[in-house]
């Protein structure tokens, strides 16, 4: 009896510890303190399994189809390279104080499968800068980035711009006739860019694109 008694106290003592640190303010929760090791690997794991076990049964349309990813490549240029970089180019202001970081997708995209890849583009990360585009995005619009994210493994800076170039115009919303569509967006924005900034690749300028992306194609008309 007195062995419980003991461990009792010593949960409850245990617990006031704890509400004692959460209340103090002591934990410091800026961007630019950096993860110890332990929360690392917890949030990385329960990450990882809680993605793997979700993607698992999601079925895969074909994606080995050249039109698909040029239509994925100009939705990514717009939606996802300012915050996880693109090759050639580091990611923007906004991508720089992300804790955790965006990572490289390029190498993402050679560990995970294309399953996986979906879920998380279409369901975000809670609690990190990753957003669920399922949100804003039907399945339909999502699964060409996937495509042309499988691709993106080892694509060169040049075969980037080359393969950006030859998508200019193209875009499933483009392809399905849809007006409200990402390949015009980035079609105005870059426009309206190189008015403003030449040299539109230049990490300083920052926030522009998104915000015009968001402005132009996201205004909450989806
Ligand atoms: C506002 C910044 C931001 C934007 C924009 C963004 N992401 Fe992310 N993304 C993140 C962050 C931060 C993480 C890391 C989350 C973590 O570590 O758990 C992440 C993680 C990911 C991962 C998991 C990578 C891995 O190796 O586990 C994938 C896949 C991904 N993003 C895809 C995309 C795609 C596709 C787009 C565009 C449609 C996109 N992201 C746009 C911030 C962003």
């Amino acid at each position: 009896m007195k062995i419980i008694r003991v461990l009792v106290v010593a949960v409850i003592v245990g617990l006031g510890v704890i509400a004692g640190f959460i209340y103090s303010g002591l934990y410091d929760v800026s961007a630019t303190s950096p993860h110890g090791g332990f929360t690392n690997w917890l949030m990385s794991t329960t990450m990882n399994a809680s993605v793997q076990r979700r993607a698992k049964n999601l079925s895969v349309p074909d994606l080995d189809d050249e039109a698909l990813q040029l239509a994925g490549i100009n939705d990514f240029d717009t939606m996802c390279a300012a915050c996880h970089g693109a090759p050639g180019r580091d990611p923007q202001a906004i991508g720089q104080g992300l804790n955790p970081p965006a990572p490289d997708l390029a190498e993402s995209s050679a560990r995970r499968t294309a399953a996986e890849l979906f879920w998380i583009t279409k369901s975000g990360i809670r609690m990190t800068g990753m957003p669920a585009w399922g949100a804003s995005h039907e399945d339909e619009e999502l699964w060409p980035v996937v495509a042309f994210m499988t691709v993106l493994p080892g694509l060169s800076a040049e075969a980037y711009q080359s393969m950006l170039a030859g998508a200019a115009g193209s875009g499933h919303h483009a392809a399905n006739g849809d007006s409200h569509s990402h390949a015009d967006a980035e079609i105005e924005s870059g426009g309206h860019r190189g008015e403003d900034h030449p040299g539109q690749d230049q990490a300083d300028n920052g926030e522009k694109p998104e915000h015009d992306h968001s402005s132009h194609s996201h205004g909450g008309d989806h």
